[in-house]
């Protein structure tokens, strides 16, 4: 029996962490076995790759930016992502390869096709459920900046923000099977609502 993959994808601000818990939350009734875990950051290399990439004094083009991505992505697929999946522990992660798409895609702009290369090349498996918590990013980077200092993304002026919008929508209509779209305008009894709906129909397929 292998584990399910579930990623949590949204612009900065969108309220993947606090779903995060309501799925756990879920979970735990049912009594099943999961991990949590996130990106960049996740696996073994995490910590060094994740400061590369989310200080604001780093100065990377683009395409370093989307092969430093890549790199953490295959050493958590690899070291933490797989092993657990294949002992039939699922498996939670705060954002994945959708969120390359959409940042550097569409936020960077960087086209897509090389994208799917890297996917080939690296056999990066799909997950089998992704949340997509979306909302308008005026709405989202209100919360961003409530919240913490913010980093070198969140620092993007609202351009950037509006194009990776779009691209997750793009990617959620190109993928509607494993996609469900959260709206996450609503208050928090709101978008739990909409998330536990949609781990009931998962659970019981
Ligand atoms: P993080 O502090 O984890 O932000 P959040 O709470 O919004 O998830 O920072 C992760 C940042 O990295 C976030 O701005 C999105 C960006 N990112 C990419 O640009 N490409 C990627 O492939 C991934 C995984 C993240």
């Amino acid at each position: 029996m292998t584990g399910k993959f579930i990623t949590l994808e949204g612009i900065e601000g969108s309220g993947k962490s606090t779903s995060l818990k309501d799925i756990t939350a879920i979970l735990d009734e049912c009594s099943i076995k999961y991990i949590t875990t996130k990106e960049p950051g996740g696996g073994p290399l995490g910590s060094d790759l994740r400061s590369m990439l989310l200080n604001k004094d780093s100065k990377i083009s683009s395409e370093v930016e989307l092969l430093l991505m890549m790199a953490d992505r295959k050493d958590h697929i690899d070291n933490l992502v797989i092993p657990n999946l294949k002992k039939g522990i699922w498996v939670l992660s705060d954002r994945y390869l959708d969120s390359t798409y959409a940042y550097q895609g569409g936020g960077r702009e960087i086209d897509t096709s090389v994208i799917d290369r890297l996917v080939d090349i690296l056999k990066l498996p799909q997950p089998d459920l992704t949340f997509l918590f979306d909302l308008p990013p005026e709405a989202a980077l209100e919360r961003a900046i409530q919240r913490s200092a913010l980093d070198r993304f969140e620092s993007e002026p609202i351009d950037f923000h509006t194009r990776i919008r779009n691209a997750y929508i793009q990617l959620a209509k190109n993928n509607k099977r494993r996609f469900k779209i959260i709206d996450s305008s609503k208050d928090f009894d709101g978008v739990k609502e909409q998330v536990v709906k949609i781990m009931s129909q998962f659970l019981n397929d």
